[in-house]
């Protein structure tokens, strides 16, 4: 049985369907449900007596060291985070609270059951901590791509927060000697992504016949990776990662954001085409993020020749299965788009002068 935190999110539900659908292994899966969270993402496993849902905080010590003590995991994966930079620039304090004092308490509760733990079973277990590239911050554009001996340099409260997650994982493997693994990837895509991000957001705002904003002057460069390709490397990272060490996820994709817009407005012209003209005509730009970082490359040579990883999906393929995702899944979509889900989106795109 593996212990998954976020697991109601966009990558941590990706994750633990996959999980569900390539083994016999049970999954409880502990999220707290904030807005980020959702279980229309989980509705195929919702009958599978493998996935076990539990509403709760990682802040909360004691209820997690409870679970652990009663499901007895061989392994936790930590997915569960604040994760929109956007959101961390107008609010940075939930993200102080669950990316650090939540990381924090989960290696507590982790610890405390690891070191209580038969000797076989100490050996066997692991904590692996889902990370990101942003906590190497911005690169120039002809820089080498991050390698996991990259400088931590993050720039925005959400990078801060999460390569302070890192140091304290690092912390618990060195000074207590917990088995742990860091993954540290790159943008991701695909089925399920929170329509407050670029890439939903824009198949979103397309279809709706709304404006299509870019931050700026469009150029930040972000390496994209499907989402499947994602799990399917920290699946690998889980089996055969060693002990301590991090590894950098990444699609070897790296594209600037007008390219990624143009790439899903001229899908869409296939695959769902207006009556007159190309998608293309409803991009207008809005005031920059502050901060905004300006690349972010991933050297995922690491992972590939140490544990044979690669990506799967081309950023041609990922990226239409994602859309023909969205075109099938409108009911979700619909769905997801409450009054929380409006308010932020009239909160950060008032603040840019952007007008519908
Ligand atoms: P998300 O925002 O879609 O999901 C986060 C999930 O965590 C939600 O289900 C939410 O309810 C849950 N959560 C939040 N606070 C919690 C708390 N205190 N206790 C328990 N659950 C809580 O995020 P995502 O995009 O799926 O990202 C998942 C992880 O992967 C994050 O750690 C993020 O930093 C990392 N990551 C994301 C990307 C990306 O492109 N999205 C890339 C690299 C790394
Ligand atoms: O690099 C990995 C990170 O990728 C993850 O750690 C984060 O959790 C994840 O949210 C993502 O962060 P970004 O800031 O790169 O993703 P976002 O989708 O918010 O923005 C992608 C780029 O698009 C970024 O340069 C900002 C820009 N953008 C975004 C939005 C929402 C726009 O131009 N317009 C927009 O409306």
């Amino acid at each position: 049985m593996i212990f998954v935190t976020g697991g109601a999110g966009f990558i941590g539900s990706n994750f633990v369907l996959a999980s569900l659908a390539q083994g016999e292994e049970s999954v409880i899966n502990f999220d707290k449900l904030t807005y980020a969270g959702n279980l229309n993402n989980l509705l195929s496993v919702q009958q599978d007596s493998r996935h076990i849902f539990v509403q709760g905080d990682i802040c909360d010590t004691a209820q997690v060291a409870a679970l652990l003590a009663e499901y007895q995991p061989r392994a936790i994966v930590h997915f569960a985070a604040e994760s929109h930079v956007d959101r961390s620039i107008y609010g940075p304090g939930e993200f102080i609270q669950t990316n650090i004092n939540g990381t924090f308490s989960l290696l507590e509760a982790a610890r405390a059951y690891w070191s209580g733990l038969p000797k076989a079973q100490q050996e066997a277990f692991r904590f692996l901590h889902v990370s990101t590239d942003e906590v190497y911050g911005s690169l120039e554009k002809d820089d080498a791509p991050f390698t996991e001996q990259h400088v931590y340099a993050p720039n925005s409260p959400y990078s801060a927060s999460k390569a302070a997650s890192d140091h304290l994982v690092r912390a618990y493997h060195h000074t207590y000697g917990l088995p742990t693994l860091t993954t540290n990837c790159s943008n991701n895509y695909g089925p399920y992504h929170f329509p407050e991000k670029l890439i939903p957001l824009m198949i979103n705002n397309a279809l709706a016949g709304k404006s299509l904003p870019i931050y700026g002057d469009g150029q930040q460069v972000r390496d994209w990776l499907y989402v499947g390709d994602h799990c399917a490397a920290i699946h690998r990272v889980l089996a055969q990662g060693k002990l301590g060490e991090t590894y950098n996820i990444g699609g070897w994709n790296e594209k600037t954001n007008l390219e990624v817009v143009h790439a899903l407005c001229d899908l869409l012209d296939q695959m769902a085409p207006k009556a007159t003209g190309s998608y293309r005509s409803q991009i207008t730009t809005v005031q920059d993020r502050p901060g905004h970082d300006r690349r972010y490359a991933i050297d995922a040579k690491k992972i590939q020749s140490e544990l044979g990883w690669m990506p799967v999906e081309t950023f041609e393929t990922g990226l239409r299965k994602t859309v023909q995702w969205y075109l099938d899944n409108q009911a979700w979509v619909q769905a997801v788009q409450s009054g929380a889900y409006l308010e932020w989106i009239a909160h950060n795109y008032q603040q840019r002068g952007h007008k519908e």
